[in-house]
């Protein structure tokens, strides 16, 4: 049976206590990490969230009874111990921050007991993660998750901080909302009061951080859980949490100061990472053209160059066809990478294909000069010497072309540059490169919908120098729109908002919404901005890619405390559920069952 703690106080927790502490009595609790029992000695590492002490029961220092009960623990088993703390006996053990020390105890109760695990709590677990999260309790006691949950949580305090320094106000905005199609999917929650009607989750706090610059409370944060009803990855969940801001009387610049600061004090205080103000600016035009993407990884080189008027006059049908197009040929060089088996190669080709490449045509120049291609017999061989000085080739360089509509190129050349730096290794998780991207197109053609749908969100304010273009070249205007990029990851984004209703209107009339859906949808955003609206702008960060990344883990569900798997399931509550037929009667819904 479990013992009570009754007159038991904690005095330190494990990994708190060192050298410092040699004779003084103290009291620990925790789980039994592990027990070894030598007969007449007993060795027990406690563990709590700050580490593992190890306590000696031995026959000379210890009672007789206490040591029978010390050999009854088991792993995981929750112990109080009183005792006093020593130099140990054996050799320091450099791996454990207590590794000079040891507990001799005058007391042990046993508080709970445990049944064998169905995984150790060790550090980097092999378990499969299915089962991991199936048990996420047991898998949240393991070194690496308790410390990335500790880190989440500085995190939020120190941004809590901070902008309370910088005078935002932190304000909650409700979860329960009205559901706006422009986006990603909506989870929707029945109304029991007005059957037939739906509540929406928040995907982020857009609207009500506009309308509270609006009601004059000048700068608001919030720690704000949003939802979104799309794929999961690597890097998305369905819930997730965002660092939500918004700033009354401010344009791009200060908006981007006060997050450089922010960003700064984080890695300072957290990592001990020192981040160089000002963090470098890119146009989106440029991200594309130099990285293929908009949100480039610049950690390494390897950057994309437009080589359409290099091959302009060549005979090769491939880029001759993409130029006539409308197109580009563009290619990157990986520089070292001549020798790469063809095997290999073909891979790359197989991996461009998946992002929707026709082909991928190569140039492996040999160390003697001589070059592999699998397009050279279409091209003069002053062409292709024209072509390989172009790219900076040089003997031992492996040059990969695509050649197709500027989308596609870029979509295959940024994913095949991110993808020769993994199999090269070029990526470091202890360099920390932030990069703004910023002018954004305001608008991004859909071919699904066929219509402009918006880039960022509605709400966008277009470059004064760009509104002229609005009618005539909509997918040439340029939007006061930023994001922060973080060693390739978008860790967040946000605009300068519309705060003139006739820049408001327009926007929604290029995005093909008449004047009444937009009232139907936007009503009480629209009729606020006529009762004085201060220029606003802001932006969110995903908080958990920020742990992501800062914890250096490679999923976004290791740094949250309960994450869904891939089908938006949660392993461990089983939810989604079915309900009660009396619930859904309630509601007034019914279930249309699979076939
Ligand atoms: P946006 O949609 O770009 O902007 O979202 C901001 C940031 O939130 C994070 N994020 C996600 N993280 C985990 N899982 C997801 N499914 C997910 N979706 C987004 C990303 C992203 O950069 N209201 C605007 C911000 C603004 O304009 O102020 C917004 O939500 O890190
Ligand atoms: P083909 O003439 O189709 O055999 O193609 C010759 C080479 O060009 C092959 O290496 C193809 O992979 C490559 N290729 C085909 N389409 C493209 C494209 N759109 N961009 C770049 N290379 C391509």
């Amino acid at each position: 049976m479990a013992e009570s703690m009754k007159g038991l106080k904690r005095s330190h927790r494990c990994a708190e206590l060192s050298a410092a502490n040699i004779g003084e009595t103290v009291t620990i609790m925790g789980w039994v990490q592990k027990s070894r029992n030598k007969g007449g000695l007993v060795f027990v590492d406690v563990r709590d969230r700050s580490g593992i002490i190890q306590v000696v029961f031995e026959e000379e220092k210890t009672q007789r009874s206490l040591l029978e009960k010390a050999a009854k623990l088991h792993s995981e088993y929750v112990v109080a111990v009183v005792g006093q703390v020593e130099k140990r006996s054996g050799a320091v053990n450099e791996s454990l921050a207590t590794g000079e020390i040891e507990i001799i105890p005058q007391n042990l109760r046993i508080l709970a007991e445990s049944e064998a695990l169905p995984f150790p709590i060790e550090e980097n677990s092999k378990t499969r993660e299915e089962v991991r999260l199936k048990y996420r309790y047991l898998d949240l006691r393991r070194p690496d998750m308790q410390r990335n949950l500790m880190m989440r949580s500085q995190v939020a305090t120190l941004t809590r901080q901070f902008l309370a320094e910088e005078g935002f106000l932190e304000i909650e905005t409700p979860i329960l909302i009205g559901s706006t199609p422009e986006g990603a999917r909506d989870y929707l929650v029945p109304s029991r009061l007005h059957r037939g009607h739906f509540y929406a989750l928040p995907q982020s706090p857009q609207l009500f951080k506009q309308l509270l610059m609006c009601s004059g409370c000048d700068r608001y944060f919030q720690l704000a859980k949003c939802f979104r009803d799309e794929d999961l990855r690597a890097d998305r969940q369905p819930e997730f949490t965002q660092i939500d801001m918004e700033l009354s009387f401010v344009d791009v610049d200060e908006v981007i100061d006060v997050n450089e600061r922010l960003l700064k004090r984080l890695f300072e205080k957290v990592l001990g990472v020192e981040v160089l103000l000002p963090i470098p600016r890119m146009t989106w035009q440029e991200a594309m053209d130099r990285y293929g993407s908009d949100k480039p990884d610049i950690r390494f080189g390897m950057e994309l160059q437009d080589v359409t008027e290099a091959v302009k006059g060549c005979e090769f049908a491939v880029f001759k066809g993409a130029i006539e197009n409308g197109g580009t040929v563009r290619g990157i060089n990986a520089k070292g990478q001549g020798a790469m088996p063809r095997k290999k190669i073909d891979k790359l080709v197989e991996f461009a294909k998946g992002y929707g490449a026709k082909g991928l045509a190569y140039a492996a120049v040999q160390e003697d000069g001589t070059v592999k291609s699998s397009f050279a017999k279409f091209m003069k061989e002053e062409e292709m010497s024209a072509l390989i000085r172009e790219m900076g080739g040089e003997n031992g360089d492996l040059l990969l072309f695509a050649a197709d509509k500027n989308k596609v190129v870029w979509d295959v050349l940024g994913a095949l540059r991110l993808e020769l730096a993994r199999q090269l290794e070029l990526l470091d998780k202890n360099e920390y490169k932030f990069l703004w991207v910023t002018e954004f197109p305001l608008l991004e053609w859909s071919e699904e919908e066929k219509r402009f749908v918006a880039m960022h969100h509605p709400f966008t304010m277009p470059m004064e120098e760009d509104i002229q273009y609005i009618d005539s070249d909509p997918g040439r205007v340029r939007a006061k729109a930023y994001d922060i990029v973080l060693n390739g990851t978008e860790l967040g984004g946000g605009s300068v908002r519309i705060f003139d209703p006739e820049i408001q209107n327009k926007m929604f009339e290029v995005i093909g919404f008449t004047q009444e859906q937009a009232q139907e949808q936007f009503g009480f955003l629209l009729t606020a901005f006529r009762y004085g609206v201060p220029p606003h702008a802001g932006l969110a960060y995903g908080l958990d890619r920020l742990i992501m990344l800062m914890a250096k883990e490679d999923s976004i569900r290791d740094v949250m405390a309960f994450p869904k798997v891939k089908d938006a399931s949660d392993m461990m509550t089983e939810a989604p559920t079915k309900v009660d037929k009396k619930q859904l009667d309630e509601l007034g819904l019914a279930v249309i069952e699979e076939e």
